[in-house]
Protein backbone atom coordinates (compact mmCIF):
# COMPACT_ATOMS: atom_id res chain seq x y z
CA UNK A 1 0.00 0.00 0.00
CA UNK A 2 1.71 2.97 -0.75
CA UNK A 3 1.56 5.86 1.69
CA UNK A 4 -0.73 8.66 0.12
CA UNK A 5 -3.44 5.80 -0.70
CA UNK A 6 -7.09 6.27 1.24
CA UNK A 7 -9.08 3.76 2.53
CA UNK A 8 -12.88 3.86 2.51
CA UNK A 9 -14.39 2.02 4.64
CA UNK A 10 -18.37 1.15 4.13
CA UNK A 11 -20.40 0.50 6.83
CA UNK A 12 -19.13 1.59 10.45
CA UNK A 13 -20.86 -0.67 12.53
CA UNK A 14 -19.99 -3.75 15.06
CA UNK A 15 -17.30 -4.44 12.22
CA UNK A 16 -16.89 -1.67 10.20
CA UNK A 17 -15.99 0.71 12.85
CA UNK A 18 -13.23 -1.17 14.37
CA UNK A 19 -11.81 -2.28 11.09
CA UNK A 20 -11.93 1.27 10.24
CA UNK A 21 -9.95 1.99 13.72
CA UNK A 22 -7.85 -0.54 12.81
CA UNK A 23 -6.56 1.30 9.73
CA UNK A 24 -6.32 4.87 11.27
CA UNK A 25 -4.49 2.95 14.38
CA UNK A 26 -2.08 1.75 11.69
CA UNK A 27 -1.50 5.59 9.95
CA UNK A 28 -3.71 5.19 7.53
CA UNK A 29 -6.30 8.42 6.30
CA UNK A 30 -9.82 6.72 6.15
CA UNK A 31 -13.59 7.84 4.89
CA UNK A 32 -16.03 6.23 7.29
CA UNK A 33 -18.99 5.61 5.10
CA UNK A 34 -22.46 5.06 6.67
CA UNK A 35 -26.14 5.93 5.94
CA UNK A 36 -26.87 6.10 9.12
CA UNK A 37 -26.77 9.93 10.42
CA UNK A 38 -27.24 8.94 13.68
CA UNK A 39 -24.22 6.79 13.51
CA UNK A 40 -22.09 9.97 12.12
CA UNK A 41 -23.33 12.16 14.56
CA UNK A 42 -22.30 9.76 17.33
CA UNK A 43 -19.05 9.03 16.49
CA UNK A 44 -18.23 12.88 15.84
CA UNK A 45 -19.45 13.49 19.78
CA UNK A 46 -17.23 10.65 20.81
CA UNK A 47 -19.91 8.57 21.95
CA UNK A 48 -20.05 5.06 19.13
CA UNK A 49 -19.30 1.70 19.90
CA UNK A 50 -19.82 2.02 23.25
CA UNK A 51 -19.07 -1.84 24.10
CA UNK A 52 -15.89 -1.52 21.98
CA UNK A 53 -12.57 0.07 23.97
CA UNK A 54 -10.61 2.46 22.06
CA UNK A 55 -12.51 2.98 19.17
CA UNK A 56 -14.15 5.67 20.06
CA UNK A 57 -11.12 7.36 21.40
CA UNK A 58 -9.43 6.64 18.01
CA UNK A 59 -12.37 7.95 15.83
CA UNK A 60 -11.90 11.28 17.72
CA UNK A 61 -7.87 11.66 17.12
CA UNK A 62 -8.40 10.53 13.75
CA UNK A 63 -11.35 12.94 13.01
CA UNK A 64 -8.76 15.91 15.50
CA UNK A 65 -5.72 15.16 12.99
CA UNK A 66 -7.58 15.04 9.64
CA UNK A 67 -7.72 11.51 9.24
CA UNK A 68 -10.86 10.67 9.29
CA UNK A 69 -14.11 12.13 7.42
CA UNK A 70 -17.26 10.91 7.69
CA UNK A 71 -19.62 10.81 4.79
CA UNK A 72 -23.08 9.51 3.85
CA UNK A 73 -22.29 9.69 0.23
CA UNK A 74 -20.44 6.48 -1.09
CA UNK A 75 -20.35 7.28 -5.24
CA UNK A 76 -18.37 10.01 -3.58
CA UNK A 77 -15.91 8.51 -1.02
CA UNK A 78 -15.33 5.86 -3.82
CA UNK A 79 -14.20 8.90 -6.45
CA UNK A 80 -11.89 9.89 -3.07
CA UNK A 81 -10.58 6.95 -1.76
CA UNK A 82 -8.11 3.63 -3.41
CA UNK A 83 -9.07 0.83 -1.02
CA UNK A 84 -12.49 0.37 -0.41
CA UNK A 85 -13.65 -2.08 2.27
CA UNK A 86 -17.27 -2.99 2.64
CA UNK A 87 -18.75 -3.91 5.81
CA UNK A 88 -22.73 -3.57 5.42
CA UNK A 89 -24.54 -5.84 7.02
CA UNK A 90 -25.71 -9.51 5.19
CA UNK A 91 -28.74 -10.92 6.73
CA UNK A 92 -31.91 -13.04 6.26
CA UNK A 93 -35.40 -11.72 5.48
CA UNK A 94 -37.62 -14.36 5.35
CA UNK A 95 -35.07 -17.52 5.70
CA UNK A 96 -33.52 -15.99 2.72
CA UNK A 97 -30.24 -14.32 2.12
CA UNK A 98 -30.70 -10.91 1.92
CA UNK A 99 -28.02 -9.19 -0.09
CA UNK A 100 -29.62 -5.12 -0.99
CA UNK A 101 -27.36 -3.36 0.94
CA UNK A 102 -24.47 -4.81 -0.30
CA UNK A 103 -25.88 -4.63 -3.75
CA UNK A 104 -26.37 -0.91 -2.87
CA UNK A 105 -23.04 -0.60 -1.68
CA UNK A 106 -21.35 -2.34 -4.67
CA UNK A 107 -23.03 -0.24 -7.33
CA UNK A 108 -21.74 2.95 -5.16
CA UNK A 109 -18.34 1.60 -5.38
CA UNK A 110 -18.63 0.92 -8.59
CA UNK A 111 -19.29 4.33 -9.54
CA UNK A 112 -16.50 5.72 -8.47
CA UNK A 113 -13.72 2.86 -8.89
CA UNK A 114 -10.78 4.31 -10.77
CA UNK A 115 -7.86 2.02 -12.29
CA UNK A 116 -5.73 -0.01 -9.35
CA UNK A 117 -8.24 0.72 -7.00
CA UNK A 118 -9.04 -2.52 -4.66
CA UNK A 119 -12.05 -3.42 -3.50
CA UNK A 120 -12.28 -5.69 -0.08
CA UNK A 121 -15.46 -7.52 1.04
CA UNK A 122 -15.61 -8.57 4.53
CA UNK A 123 -19.36 -9.64 5.36
CA UNK A 124 -19.87 -13.73 5.34
CA UNK A 125 -21.44 -14.95 2.16
CA UNK A 126 -22.40 -18.01 0.49
CA UNK A 127 -19.85 -19.64 -1.36
CA UNK A 128 -20.02 -17.56 -5.06
CA UNK A 129 -21.40 -14.58 -4.13
CA UNK A 130 -17.82 -12.50 -4.27
CA UNK A 131 -17.13 -13.64 -8.03
CA UNK A 132 -21.04 -13.87 -9.18
CA UNK A 133 -22.62 -11.36 -7.46
CA UNK A 134 -20.07 -8.47 -6.83
CA UNK A 135 -17.42 -9.07 -9.62
CA UNK A 136 -20.24 -8.20 -12.34
CA UNK A 137 -21.74 -5.00 -10.48
CA UNK A 138 -18.52 -3.48 -10.12
CA UNK A 139 -17.42 -4.25 -13.92
CA UNK A 140 -20.97 -3.22 -15.04
CA UNK A 141 -21.21 0.25 -13.49
CA UNK A 142 -17.24 0.94 -13.80
CA UNK A 143 -16.30 0.21 -17.52
CA UNK A 144 -13.50 -1.40 -15.47
CA UNK A 145 -12.19 -5.40 -15.70
CA UNK A 146 -11.81 -7.02 -11.98
CA UNK A 147 -8.10 -8.49 -11.47
CA UNK A 148 -6.70 -6.51 -14.93
CA UNK A 149 -7.85 -2.70 -13.90
CA UNK A 150 -8.82 -3.34 -9.79
CA UNK A 151 -8.20 -5.41 -6.90
CA UNK A 152 -10.91 -7.80 -5.98
CA UNK A 153 -10.35 -9.45 -2.66
CA UNK A 154 -12.39 -11.31 0.14
CA UNK A 155 -11.32 -10.80 3.61
CA UNK A 156 -14.05 -12.16 5.77
CA UNK A 157 -13.81 -10.42 9.52
CA UNK A 158 -13.59 -12.68 12.51
CA UNK A 159 -13.99 -10.74 15.55
CA UNK A 160 -16.32 -11.48 18.55
CA UNK A 161 -18.05 -8.23 19.86
CA UNK A 162 -16.78 -6.34 22.84
CA UNK A 163 -12.89 -7.58 21.67
CA UNK A 164 -13.11 -6.58 17.55
CA UNK A 165 -10.27 -4.24 17.72
CA UNK A 166 -7.70 -6.47 19.30
CA UNK A 167 -9.33 -9.63 17.18
CA UNK A 168 -8.35 -7.96 14.05
CA UNK A 169 -4.97 -6.70 15.02
CA UNK A 170 -3.89 -9.49 17.20
CA UNK A 171 -5.82 -12.82 17.48
CA UNK A 172 -6.34 -14.05 14.35
CA UNK A 173 -4.58 -14.07 11.13
CA UNK A 174 -6.17 -12.20 8.23
CA UNK A 175 -8.21 -14.21 5.86
CA UNK A 176 -7.19 -13.51 1.80
CA UNK A 177 -8.74 -14.76 -1.35
CA UNK A 178 -8.27 -13.46 -4.78
CA UNK A 179 -10.33 -12.68 -7.90
CA UNK A 180 -6.75 -13.89 -9.36
CA UNK A 181 -3.34 -13.54 -8.63
CA UNK A 182 -2.57 -10.21 -8.37
CA UNK A 183 -5.75 -9.44 -6.54
CA UNK A 184 -4.35 -11.95 -3.69
CA UNK A 185 -0.40 -10.39 -3.80
CA UNK A 186 -1.90 -7.02 -2.74
CA UNK A 187 -4.50 -7.98 -0.50
CA UNK A 188 -1.33 -10.14 1.65
CA UNK A 189 0.34 -7.16 1.59
CA UNK A 190 -2.42 -4.74 2.65
CA UNK A 191 -3.70 -6.83 5.61
CA UNK A 192 -0.19 -7.64 6.76
CA UNK A 193 -0.07 -4.40 8.14
CA UNK A 194 -3.20 -4.68 10.26
CA UNK A 195 -2.45 -8.05 11.21
CA UNK A 196 0.07 -9.19 13.97
CA UNK A 197 -0.50 -12.67 12.95
CA UNK A 198 -0.08 -12.72 9.26
CA UNK A 199 -2.18 -13.39 6.52
CA UNK A 200 -3.50 -16.90 5.63
CA UNK A 201 -4.27 -17.19 1.95
CA UNK A 202 -6.84 -19.57 0.40
CA UNK A 203 -6.78 -20.06 -2.94
CA UNK A 204 -10.01 -18.85 -4.49
CA UNK A 205 -12.82 -16.89 -3.47
CA UNK A 206 -15.88 -19.50 -3.02
CA UNK A 207 -12.78 -21.45 -0.53
CA UNK A 208 -12.63 -18.02 1.55
CA UNK A 209 -16.46 -17.70 1.68
CA UNK A 210 -17.14 -21.01 3.00
CA UNK A 211 -14.36 -20.94 5.69
CA UNK A 212 -16.11 -18.05 7.09
CA UNK A 213 -19.55 -19.97 7.00
CA UNK A 214 -17.87 -23.42 8.12
CA UNK A 215 -16.56 -21.48 11.67
CA UNK A 216 -20.26 -20.39 12.34
CA UNK A 217 -22.07 -23.90 11.32
CA UNK A 218 -19.03 -25.31 13.35
CA UNK A 219 -20.65 -23.34 16.75
CA UNK A 220 -23.81 -23.64 15.76
CA UNK A 221 -24.02 -27.64 15.66
CA UNK A 222 -21.85 -27.62 18.57
CA UNK A 223 -24.06 -25.36 20.84
CA UNK A 224 -26.83 -27.57 19.47
CA UNK A 225 -25.12 -30.92 21.02
CA UNK A 226 -24.39 -29.04 24.41
CA UNK A 227 -28.38 -28.48 24.52
CA UNK A 228 -28.84 -31.51 23.84
CA UNK A 229 -26.70 -33.59 26.00
CA UNK A 230 -28.11 -30.84 28.78
CA UNK A 231 -31.70 -32.13 28.03
CA UNK A 232 -30.21 -35.67 28.47
CA UNK A 233 -28.75 -34.41 31.88
CA UNK A 234 -32.02 -32.85 32.82
CA UNK A 235 -33.86 -35.85 32.50
CA UNK A 236 -31.33 -38.31 33.66
CA UNK A 237 -30.38 -36.57 37.16
CA UNK A 238 -26.95 -35.54 35.47
CA UNK A 239 -25.04 -31.98 36.27
CA UNK A 240 -23.95 -31.20 32.35
CA UNK A 241 -21.93 -28.58 33.80
CA UNK A 242 -19.74 -30.91 36.19
CA UNK A 243 -19.23 -33.62 33.55
CA UNK A 244 -18.62 -31.59 31.06
CA UNK A 245 -15.97 -29.83 32.70
CA UNK A 246 -14.79 -33.34 33.17
CA UNK A 247 -14.99 -34.22 29.52
CA UNK A 248 -12.95 -31.10 28.41
CA UNK A 249 -10.13 -31.68 30.36
CA UNK A 250 -9.21 -34.54 27.55
CA UNK A 251 -7.40 -32.33 24.99
CA UNK A 252 -10.14 -33.46 21.84
CA UNK A 253 -12.99 -32.86 23.82
CA UNK A 254 -14.91 -29.11 23.27
CA UNK A 255 -18.23 -29.11 24.89
CA UNK A 256 -20.16 -25.83 24.19
CA UNK A 257 -22.42 -24.30 26.83
CA UNK A 258 -26.27 -24.94 26.52
CA UNK A 259 -28.28 -21.98 26.61
CA UNK A 260 -31.37 -19.84 25.91
CA UNK A 261 -30.92 -19.95 22.29
CA UNK A 262 -28.40 -18.80 19.81
CA UNK A 263 -28.80 -14.92 18.54
CA UNK A 264 -27.02 -12.22 16.94
CA UNK A 265 -26.64 -11.65 13.33
CA UNK A 266 -23.92 -14.01 13.17
CA UNK A 267 -24.12 -17.98 14.30
CA UNK A 268 -27.97 -18.46 13.53
CA UNK A 269 -27.49 -16.89 10.18
CA UNK A 270 -24.17 -18.68 8.21
CA UNK A 271 -25.91 -22.27 8.92
CA UNK A 272 -28.74 -20.64 6.44
CA UNK A 273 -26.60 -19.53 4.41
CA UNK A 274 -25.50 -23.32 3.56
CA UNK A 275 -28.58 -24.83 3.93
CA UNK A 276 -29.98 -22.63 1.28
CA UNK A 277 -26.91 -23.54 -1.02
CA UNK A 278 -27.70 -27.14 -0.31
CA UNK A 279 -31.22 -27.55 -0.72
CA UNK A 280 -30.69 -25.45 -4.46
CA UNK A 281 -27.92 -28.11 -4.88
CA UNK A 282 -30.24 -30.91 -3.97
CA UNK A 283 -27.65 -31.65 -0.95
CA UNK A 284 -28.45 -33.54 1.87
CA UNK A 285 -27.43 -30.80 5.04
CA UNK A 286 -29.32 -32.90 7.83
CA UNK A 287 -26.79 -32.26 10.35
CA UNK A 288 -26.97 -28.57 10.25
CA UNK A 289 -30.22 -28.76 9.78
CA UNK A 290 -31.39 -30.73 12.79
CA UNK A 291 -28.81 -27.98 14.66
CA UNK A 292 -31.02 -25.07 13.51
CA UNK A 293 -34.14 -26.30 14.81
CA UNK A 294 -32.94 -27.63 17.87
CA UNK A 295 -31.18 -24.18 18.49
CA UNK A 296 -34.13 -22.60 17.58
CA UNK A 297 -36.01 -24.40 19.60
CA UNK A 298 -34.20 -23.74 22.91
CA UNK A 299 -36.57 -20.46 23.88
CA UNK A 300 -39.61 -22.06 23.59
CA UNK A 301 -38.11 -24.98 25.66
CA UNK A 302 -36.63 -22.80 28.68
CA UNK A 303 -39.85 -21.42 28.47
CA UNK A 304 -42.07 -24.75 29.31
CA UNK A 305 -39.68 -25.80 31.76
CA UNK A 306 -39.99 -22.65 33.60
CA UNK A 307 -43.75 -23.09 33.11
CA UNK A 308 -43.59 -26.61 34.68
CA UNK A 309 -41.92 -24.63 37.86
CA UNK A 310 -44.23 -22.37 38.48
CA UNK A 311 -47.50 -24.70 38.14
CA UNK A 312 -45.35 -27.09 40.84
CA UNK A 313 -45.57 -23.84 42.91
CA UNK A 314 -49.25 -23.54 42.13
CA UNK A 315 -48.99 -20.04 40.01
CA UNK A 316 -51.90 -18.62 38.13
CA UNK A 317 -50.36 -18.35 35.10
CA UNK A 318 -52.67 -15.62 34.05
CA UNK A 319 -51.87 -13.58 37.20
CA UNK A 320 -47.60 -14.05 36.83
CA UNK A 321 -45.13 -11.87 36.49
CA UNK A 322 -42.25 -12.47 34.73
CA UNK A 323 -39.32 -10.87 34.90
CA UNK A 324 -36.84 -11.49 32.09
CA UNK A 325 -33.12 -10.50 32.59
CA UNK A 326 -31.05 -9.87 29.62
CA UNK A 327 -32.17 -9.16 26.02
CA UNK A 328 -28.70 -8.87 24.47
CA UNK A 329 -28.21 -11.71 22.10
CA UNK A 330 -25.39 -13.07 24.27
CA UNK A 331 -23.70 -11.49 27.98
CA UNK A 332 -21.96 -8.20 27.64
CA UNK A 333 -23.17 -7.38 24.30
CA UNK A 334 -25.18 -4.24 23.36
CA UNK A 335 -27.06 -5.65 20.24
CA UNK A 336 -30.22 -7.92 20.11
CA UNK A 337 -30.31 -8.60 16.90
CA UNK A 338 -31.81 -12.18 16.39
CA UNK A 339 -31.81 -12.09 20.30
CA UNK A 340 -33.61 -15.35 21.96
CA UNK A 341 -35.03 -13.24 24.44
CA UNK A 342 -37.79 -12.48 21.88
CA UNK A 343 -38.97 -15.51 21.40
CA UNK A 344 -38.80 -16.47 25.94
CA UNK A 345 -40.94 -12.51 25.92
CA UNK A 346 -43.21 -14.21 22.96
CA UNK A 347 -44.04 -17.63 24.38
CA UNK A 348 -44.43 -15.95 28.07
CA UNK A 349 -46.68 -13.49 26.61
CA UNK A 350 -48.46 -16.09 24.89
CA UNK A 351 -48.98 -18.58 28.07
CA UNK A 352 -51.08 -14.82 29.50
CA UNK A 353 -48.10 -14.00 31.54
CA UNK A 354 -46.90 -10.69 32.22
CA UNK A 355 -43.51 -9.82 31.34
CA UNK A 356 -41.03 -7.15 32.24
CA UNK A 357 -37.29 -7.42 30.75
CA UNK A 358 -34.17 -5.84 31.93
CA UNK A 359 -31.10 -5.36 30.80
CA UNK A 360 -27.97 -3.03 31.83
CA UNK A 361 -26.88 -2.29 28.38
CA UNK A 362 -29.60 -1.81 26.27
CA UNK A 363 -32.69 1.01 27.27
CA UNK A 364 -34.68 1.45 24.39
CA UNK A 365 -35.92 -1.52 22.10
CA UNK A 366 -38.42 -1.74 19.07
CA UNK A 367 -39.26 -5.06 18.49
CA UNK A 368 -40.49 -6.28 22.17
CA UNK A 369 -44.09 -6.06 22.24
CA UNK A 370 -45.55 -2.52 23.13
CA UNK A 371 -47.17 -4.56 26.03
CA UNK A 372 -43.68 -5.12 27.55
CA UNK A 373 -41.24 -2.89 29.31
CA UNK A 374 -38.15 -2.50 29.25
CA UNK A 375 -35.94 -1.28 32.11
CA UNK A 376 -31.99 -1.28 33.01
CA UNK A 377 -33.45 -1.05 36.98
CA UNK A 378 -32.93 -4.76 38.20
CA UNK A 379 -35.37 -4.00 41.19
CA UNK A 380 -38.25 -2.04 38.66
CA UNK A 381 -38.56 -5.28 36.73
CA UNK A 382 -38.05 -7.59 39.74
CA UNK A 383 -40.77 -5.86 41.64
CA UNK A 384 -43.56 -8.28 42.47
CA UNK A 385 -42.42 -11.02 39.82
CA UNK A 386 -43.50 -14.50 40.18
CA UNK A 387 -40.50 -16.20 38.28
CA UNK A 388 -37.40 -14.75 36.82
CA UNK A 389 -35.91 -15.63 33.74
CA UNK A 390 -32.40 -15.35 33.04
CA UNK A 391 -31.94 -15.25 29.14
CA UNK A 392 -28.52 -13.64 28.32
CA UNK A 393 -25.37 -14.22 30.51
CA UNK A 394 -24.85 -10.41 31.52
CA UNK A 395 -21.36 -10.03 33.97
CA UNK A 396 -23.28 -7.95 36.50
CA UNK A 397 -26.23 -11.09 37.06
CA UNK A 398 -23.36 -13.67 38.56
CA UNK A 399 -23.34 -10.97 41.27
CA UNK A 400 -26.66 -11.36 42.10
CA UNK A 401 -27.88 -12.57 45.33
CA UNK A 402 -31.18 -13.22 47.49
CA UNK A 403 -30.81 -10.01 48.11
CA UNK A 404 -31.35 -7.90 44.68
CA UNK A 405 -34.65 -10.22 44.30
CA UNK A 406 -36.36 -8.64 47.73
CA UNK A 407 -39.13 -7.22 45.73
CA UNK A 408 -39.74 -10.70 44.16
CA UNK A 409 -42.83 -13.04 44.89
CA UNK A 410 -42.12 -15.71 47.59
CA UNK A 411 -41.28 -18.67 46.88
CA UNK A 412 -38.54 -17.38 45.11
CA UNK A 413 -38.40 -19.06 41.90
CA UNK A 414 -35.62 -18.60 39.30
CA UNK A 415 -34.78 -20.03 35.92
CA UNK A 416 -31.17 -19.89 35.15
CA UNK A 417 -30.75 -20.07 31.21
CA UNK A 418 -27.12 -19.57 31.82
CA UNK A 419 -25.77 -21.38 34.78
CA UNK A 420 -24.51 -17.57 35.96
CA UNK A 421 -26.09 -17.33 39.28
CA UNK A 422 -23.84 -18.35 42.19
CA UNK A 423 -25.92 -20.41 43.92
CA UNK A 424 -24.52 -20.00 47.43
CA UNK A 425 -25.44 -16.68 47.15
CA UNK A 426 -29.15 -17.58 46.95
CA UNK A 427 -30.81 -19.36 50.01
CA UNK A 428 -34.23 -20.93 50.31
CA UNK A 429 -34.60 -20.33 46.40
CA UNK A 430 -36.58 -22.45 43.83
CA UNK A 431 -33.69 -22.45 40.68
CA UNK A 432 -33.84 -24.37 37.92
CA UNK A 433 -30.98 -24.41 36.03
CA UNK A 434 -30.16 -25.25 32.22
CA UNK A 435 -28.61 -28.91 32.03
CA UNK A 436 -28.97 -29.86 35.24
CA UNK A 437 -31.19 -32.97 36.48
N1 LIG B 1 -21.13 -8.54 14.27
C1 LIG B 1 -20.20 -9.47 14.24
O1 LIG B 1 -19.72 -9.92 15.29
C2 LIG B 1 -19.66 -9.99 12.93
C3 LIG B 1 -18.54 -10.82 12.97
C4 LIG B 1 -17.99 -11.26 11.80
C5 LIG B 1 -18.58 -10.92 10.58
N2 LIG B 1 -19.70 -10.14 10.55
C6 LIG B 1 -20.24 -9.80 9.24
O2 LIG B 1 -20.18 -8.40 9.03
C7 LIG B 1 -21.40 -7.92 8.46
C8 LIG B 1 -21.70 -6.58 9.10
O3 LIG B 1 -22.04 -6.82 10.44
P1 LIG B 1 -22.13 -5.70 11.55
O4 LIG B 1 -22.38 -6.41 12.84
O5 LIG B 1 -20.98 -4.76 11.45
O6 LIG B 1 -23.44 -4.92 11.11
P2 LIG B 1 -23.95 -3.55 11.73
O7 LIG B 1 -25.41 -3.54 11.50
O8 LIG B 1 -23.43 -3.39 13.13
O9 LIG B 1 -23.25 -2.43 10.86
C9 LIG B 1 -23.52 -2.24 9.53
C10 LIG B 1 -23.49 -0.75 9.24
O10 LIG B 1 -23.66 -0.62 7.82
C11 LIG B 1 -24.46 0.53 7.60
N3 LIG B 1 -25.07 0.44 6.27
C12 LIG B 1 -26.12 -0.32 5.89
N4 LIG B 1 -26.36 -0.13 4.57
C13 LIG B 1 -25.43 0.75 4.12
C14 LIG B 1 -25.16 1.35 2.88
N5 LIG B 1 -25.90 1.06 1.81
N6 LIG B 1 -24.14 2.24 2.80
C15 LIG B 1 -23.38 2.54 3.88
N7 LIG B 1 -23.61 2.00 5.09
C16 LIG B 1 -24.60 1.13 5.22
C17 LIG B 1 -25.45 0.52 8.74
O11 LIG B 1 -26.01 1.80 8.96
C18 LIG B 1 -24.59 0.03 9.91
O12 LIG B 1 -24.03 1.11 10.63
C19 LIG B 1 -22.45 -8.98 8.78
O13 LIG B 1 -23.33 -9.18 7.72
C20 LIG B 1 -21.67 -10.22 9.04
O14 LIG B 1 -21.67 -11.02 7.89
C21 LIG B 1 -20.23 -9.66 11.71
Amino acid sequence: MKKQQIIAVYGLGNVGGPLAAAWLRAGAKVIGVDISEKLLTEIKNGNSHKKEPFISITFTSGLKAGNLSLNSNGVYASKQSHIKIIAVPVGLKKNKIDLDALISVTKDIAKGLKKNDAVLISPSLPPGTTENTILPILEKYSNLKGERDFYLIYNPERIFEGRALQDIEQNYPAIVAGLGKKSEGFGEELLGIISKKGVLKISSLANAEAEKLFEGVYRDVNIALANELANFCEHTGVNYWEARKGANSQPFCHLHYPGTGVGGLCIPVYPRFVINKAVESKIPLKMVEYARTTNDFMPKKCVADSITLLLKHKKNLKKSKIAVLGLGFRGEVTDSRLSPTYTVVKEFLRKGCKVEVHDPYIIADKLLPTQVKLSSNISKVIDHADLIFISSDHKLYSKLTTNAFREAKRPLLIFDGRNILNKANFKNASILTIGMG
